[in-house]
């Protein structure tokens, strides 16, 4: 019988993920569904329950509902397994599984975005000197990964300083994060600094905004990522135009991420390659 899965968010319309995930089940020949499905601003919760008792095994969750996801996963379950990251640090999860009776809860986003700085663009995130722009729910989702495989000091740069301090302030609750030191620092207030990988997380590229960069912040060699896709931004431009080696949209993670959450449901993991490159053709 074909497992049913799905995608909620609000929008939805031109996600990209039932066709990612109908080019994995055809590689890996699993027998699968998935759909995308919108659910009202205040129709999350019920929305998952429909599912649920319609027998879908389990469902990705993009904006707004990540952080709702969160709260409705551990609300459900005693038990949350933390394969990938369960979302307990991120507080947003982007995949709910929905087997055994439970809502487990995961957050692929982070993995996803290192998956492809490491494997597909060959940037090795170990010893970097990150800066993460932004400091909303795509930045938090990134946020412990990133530390995780670069084990160094980060600089979160944001528009607004509370947003920044408070996101740093989460992750110094974990221990293991302690040591390496996370500054805060509000948009205008970097100075000489270089980095090696410049991440944007903000959303200011849906509406062509510029972030404001020193032209010298990128080191030799400088990796920047735009977690955008579609276009480019004008981060991206700045990037180009001011040093940086290469400079990537957030496609690759965006089939990373997915590649993960297939993993978690299905216990195969399909080869992204063939997919980031068909959907670059498109
Ligand atoms: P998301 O879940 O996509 O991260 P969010 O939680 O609303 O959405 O966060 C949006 C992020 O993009 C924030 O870091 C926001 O900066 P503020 O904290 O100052 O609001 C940033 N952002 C959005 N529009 C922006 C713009 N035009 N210029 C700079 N930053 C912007």
């Amino acid at each position: 019988m074909t497992d049913k899965y799905a995608v909620i968010g609000n929008p939805i319309a031109h996600s990209k993920s039932p066709q990612i995930h109908k080019m994995f089940a055809e590689q890996t020949g699993q027998d699968i569904s998935y759909e995308a499905i919108l659910a009202p601003p205040d129709g999350f919760a019920a929305t998952v329950e429909r599912l649920r008792k319609a027998g879908y095994k389990g469902c990705n969750v993009t904006v707004p509902f990540k952080f709702e996801a969160f709260k409705l996963a551990n609300d459900v379950s005693n038990e949350v397994i933390d394969a990938i990251d369960s979302g307990d640090k991120a507080d947003a999860v982007n995949t709910l599984d929905f087997r055994n009776y439970k809502i487990a809860s995961y957050n692929t986003d982070g993995i996803g975005l290192v998956n492809d700085i490491e494997q597909n663009l060959k940037v090795s995130l170990k010893n970097k000197r990150i800066l993460l722009i932004g400091a909303g729910g795509a930045a938090a989702g990134v946020l412990h990964p990133l530390l995780e495989a670069s084990q160094s000091p980060l600089v979160i740069y944001n528009r607004t300083l509370k947003k920044a301090t408070s996101l740093k302030k989460t992750v110094e609750q974990h221990d293991k994060f302690r040591l390496f030191s996370i500054k805060a620092v509000e948009f205008g207030g970097l100075r000489d600094e270089q980095f090696d990988v410049i991440i944007n997380a903000t959303s200011a590229g849906l509406t062509d905004s510029e972030i404001p960069l020193p032209a010298t912040i990128f080191a030799p060699s400088a990796l920047a990522y735009d977690m955008m896709y579609g276009r480019e931004t004008p981060f991206m431009k700045f990037a180009r135009e001011h040093g940086a080696s290469v400079v990537a949209d957030g496609l690759g993670m965006l089939v990373e991420q997915a590649a993960e959450s297939f993993r978690i449901w299905r216990g195969i993991r399909p080869d992204t390659a063939p997919v980031i490159a068909a959907l670059r053709n498109q």
